[in-house]
C-alpha cells in the first residue's frame, strides 16, 4: 500500500523551496488550508441548511453578495487573522481590504493575501462546483510600519505563492510556489487534503475551449474567428473543439489544466477590461498555470507582468494550453 502524504506534512518537506523564512508561509498556507475545510463543511451542507442565497447586501462590483460569498470571507480572513503572518488581506468582498495589522494582532506579518473567497458563487444554489482563489505576496515595507499601496499593488510574476480550491465531486487544494503546482484531494473521513496530483502539467494542447458565448456579439472579432476556428472541421487539429463552460473559473480552469484547453474572458463592447479581477482571480490562475506548462494573457500582455492600480482591477484574460493560447493571440492580432 503507498502512503498517504497529507497539505501539512507536504509543506514542511518542501519548505526548502520558500525564499523567506520558512516557518511563515508554511503557516499561512496551513491556515488557509484550515479555512478551505470549514468552507468545505459549509458548501457541502448548502442545500440542508439556511445558507443559501442573498446576504442583502452589494460587493463593490454591485454583485449581490450570496451569504455563502460572505461566510467564505470571514472564514478565510478570520483563519488569517489567527495566523498572525498576514498583514492586509485584499478580498473581492472588501472594498477597501482589510488591514489586519492595525489590529495590532499580526504586528510581524510580512504577507500579503488576495483572495476570490467564494468563486462562481452564482452556482452555488444549483449544486455546482465553486472555489477558492488565494495569491501571496512578501511585503515591500518594513514591519512595524503602515502597509502601503507599494505592498499590495505588486505585479503578478512577484507573488510568492498562489493556490485554489475546487469545493466539485471532491474538494481539492491545488497550489504553487514557483515550484511547480501540486495537488490534494480532501478525504474527509480523516479531514485532511492528501496529495493526490503531483507536479500537474496542463498539456500543451487541448480539444476544449471554454468561453460564454451569450456574450457573442460584443467580442472582439479576432475572439468571434477562434470561436469559428474551434467549430470548423478538420482532422489534421483534431477539430471541431470541444466547448465547456461552467462559469465558475476555478471549475473551468481546473478542468482545462488536467484535459488541456482554453479558457477566455476577453473584453467585450460593454465592458472593455473583461469581467475577471486581475488580483485575486487572473494573477493567481496566472501563476499556477504558467508553473504547469501553459500561459496566461490578457490578449496584448502576458498578466504576471501587469503593473496594478487598484485593488479591484479587472484585465481580460486566455488562459490555458500554449498552443491554444497562441493561436487565440495569432486571430487577435
Ligand atoms: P465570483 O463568483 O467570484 O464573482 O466570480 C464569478 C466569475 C468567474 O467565476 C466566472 O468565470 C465568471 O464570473 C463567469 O461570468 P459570466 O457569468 O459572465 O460568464
Ligand atoms: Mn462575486
Ligand atoms: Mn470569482
Ligand atoms: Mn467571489
Amino acid at each position: 500500500m503507498s502512503s498517504i502524504k497529507t497539505l501539512g506534512q507536504f509543506i514542511i518537506e518542501k519548505q526548502a523551496d520558500f525564499p523567506y523564512a520558512k516557518g511563515e508561509l508554511s503557516r499561512l498556507l496551513r491556515d488557509i488550508g484550515i479555512a478551505a475545510k470549514i468552507v468545505h463543511r459549509e458548501v457541502n451542507k448548502a442545500g440542508l441548511v439556511d445558507i443559501l442565497g442573498d446576504h442583502g447586501n452589494q460587493n463593490v462590483f454591485g454583485e449581490s453578495q450570496k451569504k455563502l460569498d460572505v461566510y467564505a470571507d470571514e472564514q478565510f480572513i478570520s483563519a488569517l487573522k489567527s495566523g498572525g503572518e498576514c498583514c492586509f488581506v485584499a478580498s473581492e468582498e472588501h472594498e477597501e481590504g482589510v488591514v489586519l495589522v492595525d489590529e495590532g494582532i499580526s504586528k510581524n506579518a510580512k504577507y500579503i493575501v488576495c483572495i476570490d473567497p467564494l468563486d462562481g458563487s452564482s452556482n452555488i444554489e444549483v449544486n455546482v462546483s465553486v472555489g477558492t482563489i488565494f495569491s501571496i505576496y512578501r511585503r515591500k515595507s518594513e514591519v512595524g510600519h503602515k502597509v502601503t499601496e507599494e505592498d499590495f499593488l505588486q505585479r503578478g510574476v512577484e507573488q510568492v505563492a498562489a493556490g485554489y480550491i475546487i469545493y466539485g465531486s471532491s474538494t481539492m487544494l491545488v497550489y504553487t510556489t514557483g515550484k511547480g503546482v501540486n495537488g490534494f484531494t480532501l478525504d474527509p473521513s480523516i479531514g485532511e487534503f492528501c496529495l493526490s496530483h503531483p507536479n500537474m502539467k496542463i498539456p500543451s494542447s487541448g480539444k476544449i475551449y471554454s468561453i460564454n458565448e451569450g456574450n457573442y456579439v460584443k467580442f472582439p472579432q479576432g475572439i468571434k474567428q477562434f470561436i469559428k476556428y474551434c467549430q470548423e472541421e478538420d482532422k489534421a487539429t483534431n477539430r471541431p473543439y470541444t466547448s465547456r463552460y461552467i462559469g465558475s473559473m476555478v471549475a473551468d480552469i481546473h478542468r482545462n489544466l488536467l484535459l488541456g484547453g482554453v479558457f477566455i474572458y476577453p473584453q467585450t463592447s460593454a465592458q472593455p477590461n473583461g469581467k475577471l479581477r486581475l488580483m485575486y482571480e487572473c494573477n493567481p490562475i496566472a501563476f499556477i498555470v504558467e508553473q504547469a506548462g501553459g500561459k496566461a494573457t490578457t490578449g496584448t500582455e502576458r498578466i504576471l507582468d501587469i503593473k496594478p492600480k487598484e485593488l479591484h482591477q479587472r484585465v481580460p484574460a486566455i488562459i490555458g494550453s500554449t498552443e491554444m493560447v497562441d493561436k487565440v493571440l495569432e486571430f487577435l492580432k
